[in-house]
């Protein structure tokens, strides 16, 4: 098996998932302002480094994708912060795109930017520890769009992008989201996923990207926000794996989830009735942003006397989604933190 290969594996090894901490300089911004913290490059840099601390989170963590400025940043005693990762046998990974801009001709959908100079990026990535990468595409469902023109463009940049981190020995993560914003039901974000899904795998396979290789970042099915009526978890599990069988090849080895603003419970309880489900041929894991982080912030606040409540809250989300992993996850679980 090819290195690249094995390293996408070890990322969806049993029971372990990813860390998405790669928020960038507004994202990350907006997080701190909701517990009243200033994004000061000293905060961030405590923020992040309470995470990747954490002790034992490498029993459900088996990669962290980082920003930038974090993949450079020393910790406080000096060590890079993606060395402090990797001594727990951790993956280090990188954000690679340059974010979501207003599509030409089409204005309210978002193409992604961020090819311009990418093979040398990602040699010096590598250079710097990192084995895999991400690249986000953002899918707004509304009147009339998605448009097909919106999917194959953003599904073209997603292939451009893979192919080159192929070549690079760095394993692509392919995240098409579909945002769950809006009053759309269940069925409708069937739809879009699956002619989004449809869009990303064509144009992999076009550009010639080994699909083994890669790792596939995918919403899942859900009922818009502010859609009336609310699918429940199993509806949701058995929709979403139904999709996936339809448009994901078996040959992907994985698929990690974004959270996408859904609760941290519900993000843990959605992939643990997926799992308990079964029946599809990939390893379905976790690649969450605020479902993993969203406590620990909070009882972090900004304060160095709230590093340790920090971590046992990242610890405790880290250990949900780990069992999520296995299908053994349970409100008990929750109540007995
Ligand atoms: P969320 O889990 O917060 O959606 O973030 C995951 C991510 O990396 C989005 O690009």
């Amino acid at each position: 098996m090819s290195e690249i290969e094995t390293t996408a594996r070890a990322l969806v090894a049993p029971g372990k998932g990813i860390l998405a901490a790669d928020e960038s300089a507004p994202t990350i911004e907006k997080r701190f302002k909701s517990i009243d913290v200033e994004s000061t490059e000293e905060n961030r840099r405590k923020y992040r480094e309470m995470l990747f601390r954490t002790e034992g989170a490498e029993e459900f963590v088996s990669g962290v994708i980082l920003f930038d400025e974090t993949i450079r940043q020393p910790a406080a005693d000096g060590t890079l912060l993606p060395k402090i990762l990797e001594a727990k046998g951790i993956i280090p990974g990188i954000k690679v795109d340059a974010g979501a801009k207003q599509l030409a001709g089409s204005p309210t959908e978002k193409i992604t930017e961020g090819l311009d100079g990418l093979r040398d990026r990602l040699a010096e990535y590598r250079g710097l520890g990192a084995r895999f990468a991400k690249w986000r595409a953002v899918i707004t469902i509304g009147d009339g769009i998605p448009t097909d023109y919106c999917l194959a463009t953003n599904a073209h940049a997603l292939a451009r992008y893979a192919a080159l981190c192929v070549e690079a020995g760095i394993v692509p993560i392919v995240e098409p989201e579909v945002l769950m914003d809006g009053r759309h039901t269940i069925e409708t974000s069937d739809d879009v996923t699956t002619r989004t899904l449809h869009h990303v795998f064509d144009a992999l396979f076009d550009q010639r990207v080994p699909l083994p290789q890669i790792l596939l970042k995918p919403n899942m099915v859900l009922s818009g926000y502010d859609c009336p009526e609310q699918a429940d978890v199993r509806e949701v599990a058995e929709r979403t794996i139904a999709c996936f069988r339809r448009v994901v090849p078996a040959a992907v080895p994985g698929i990690v989830f974004l959270s996408g603003g859904q609760s941290d419970e519900l993000a843990s309880a959605h992939l643990n009735e997926m799992n308990k489900l079964g029946g599809g041929p990939w390893e379905l894991s976790f690649s969450y942003g605020r479902a993993l982080q969203a406590p620990a912030l909070k009882a972090w606040g900004g304060s160095d006397a709230n590093l340790a409540a920090g971590q046992k809250a990242y610890y405790h989300r880290a250990k949900c989604n780990g069992a999520a992993r296995h299908g053994s996850y349970s409100a008990a679980m929750e109540n007995a933190a």
